[in-house]
């Protein structure tokens, strides 16, 4: 498929097909595309959850207000991120270049995190933002439909998926095969409100 195609036509589908079931190569293609989304430093501070398991997928349903995508569709992925990933063995982010390229990247990762929660946070947000973007456009490529949604108990969720203390849920995708064409588009602004030429 043409980017451009996945880009217009993939669509938040709310009613999965329930009895697709991704296969676990399909679901490795994905992630190993997934990762290749870009981080700031290359520092790959998302950690993604994979739900196949159909008890998981229902409990997580619950904990999304009973909305019915992650139950139906065939993969949940919990975008997650990791808020530590600055000082975990920062040289592995540069390990094909030279030692010294890796001792810079890590000394500019403790100068941005070091004693900002917010800096870290907010590279979170954005690294999970590219990643599930990938996603739902690779999702596309393979003949399958997606869901993005934060419309979820945090707490419940994150305690179906042990996150660990020092991440957080970004979000999360649910994957497979649209049973129902997603609604009409809300409609979309005009350019003329969103983009400004060399300033606002
Ligand atoms: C961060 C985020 C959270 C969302 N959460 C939900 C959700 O919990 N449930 C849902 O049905 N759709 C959810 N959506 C889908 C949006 O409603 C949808 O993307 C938007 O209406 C635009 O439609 P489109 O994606 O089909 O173009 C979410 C989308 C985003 C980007």
């Amino acid at each position: 498929m043409d980017t451009f195609d996945a880009i217009k036509t993939r669509r938040a589908v709310k009613k999965f097909d329930s009895t697709y079931k991704m296969t676990p190569e399909q679901v490795k293609s994905l992630m190993e595309l997934t990762i290749l989304s870009p981080t700031s430093y290359n520092q790959q501070n998302w950690r993604f959850v994979t739900v196949t398991d159909q008890s998981v997928k229902e409990q997580i349903s619950k904990a999304a207000r009973d909305q019915a995508q992650p139950k139906d569709g065939s993969l949940v992925i919990v975008l997650c991120g990791n808020m530590n990933a600055w000082k975990e063995d920062p040289l592995r982010y540069w390990k094909d270049h030279p030692v010294e390229k890796q001792e810079i990247v890590a000394k500019a990762l403790s100068r941005k995190y070091l004693d900002s929660p917010q800096n870290r946070r907010d590279e979170a947000m954005r690294s999970c933002g590219f990643a599930a973007q990938t996603i739902m456009l690779a999702a596309k490529q393979m003949g399958l439909d997606s869901c993005p949604m934060v419309g979820f108990e945090y707490d419940e969720l994150a305690k179906i998926i042990k996150l660990p203390e020092d991440h957080l849920i970004v979000m999360m995708v649910v994957v497979g095969k649209a049973a129902e064409p997603a609604n009409p588009r809300g409609g979309q602004l005009p350019l003329s409100d969103v983009v400004f030429e060399n300033s606002f």
